[in-house]
């Protein structure tokens, strides 16, 4: 079944722009990512959108659709119904570069701040062998596909871009946590997720989690966990004691 459904999609740069009123086909099956190809085919050629897979996995054709943060490519048209008018528009928490492409470097640069995995300096390879349990624990974190949907709505940068010097986001959070829960690691993690990663900004309000397409439990599994070793450390008789001869 075919009908001609309304959209506006955001146009413009680093300057300003607005909405731009389009009307375009819509075939069964489709999905936004379908109709952002056709507009670029018929109407709007330079329309600039970031994508790659086209199958939820490559984590690149992220945008806001009607207000909500998605991907392009897994969000079907008969979500809609096909008398609404369908607004497509940037990440509103990342500088837009043109139209649906948005510069995303801060995440890399959060990243990048992440410790690496740090197991014991005289560990051989097939010298431990990991429980099932904790393999299952870190899985989950594994399957994010990096399309920053998360830290592009959580609150804390999305409304307060001062922030973002001092807070990394569910998603590096995650990532600590993964990392802090593998048997194997030796870093301490907690402090550099409070210190440099700013644990205490996430006010456990959960959008993180409802807008993952992947379904991780960002919240449940990931930073609440975390925030509870942190305070474990914190509140730790024998670690509070040594704390007071730390330089
Ligand atoms: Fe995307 Fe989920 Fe990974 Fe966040 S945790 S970047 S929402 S896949
Ligand atoms: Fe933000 Fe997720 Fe915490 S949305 S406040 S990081 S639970
Ligand atoms: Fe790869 Fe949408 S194009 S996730």
């Amino acid at each position: 079944m075919t009908y001609t459904a309304k959209f506006k999609v955001w146009r413009g740069d680093d300057e300003g722009g607005a909405l731009q009123d389009f009307a375009v086909e819509v075939n069964e099956g489709e999905v936004v990512l379908d109709i952002v190809h056709r507009l670029q085919a018929t109407e709007a050629p330079d329309l600039a959108v970031r994508w790659n897979c086209k199958a939820g996995k490559c984590g690149s054709c992220s945008a806001e659709i009607n207000g909500k943060p998605r991907l392009m490519c897994m969000t079907r048209m008969n979500t809609f119904t096909e008398d609404e008018t369908i607004a497509i528009t940037p990440l509103r928490t990342f500088p837009v570069i043109r139209d649906l492409v948005t510069d995303v470097s801060y995440n890399y640069e959060k990243a990048r701040m992440v410790p690496s995995f740090a197991p014991p300096a005289d560990l051989e390879p097939g010298d431990y062998r990991m429980q099932q349990v904790d393999v299952e624990r870190s899985q989950e974190f594994r399957k994010c596909i990096e399309c920053f949907l998360c830290n592009n709505v959580c609150h804390a940068v999305r409304d307060h871009e001062e922030n973002k010097t001092t807070f990394s986001g569910p998603r590096f959070l995650m990532r600590i946590a993964e990392l802090d829960m593998h048997p194997l690691d030796t870093a301490d993690r907690r402090e550099v997720a409070v210190e440099d990663h700013g644990l205490g900004y996430c006010n456990i309000t959960k959008c993180c989690t409802e807008v993952c397409p992947e379904h991780i439990h960002i919240t449940d599994n990931a930073l609440i966990p975390l925030k509870e070793r942190v305070a474990d450390r914190k509140y730790d008789p024998i670690f509070s004691v040594a704390s007071l001869f730390r330089k």
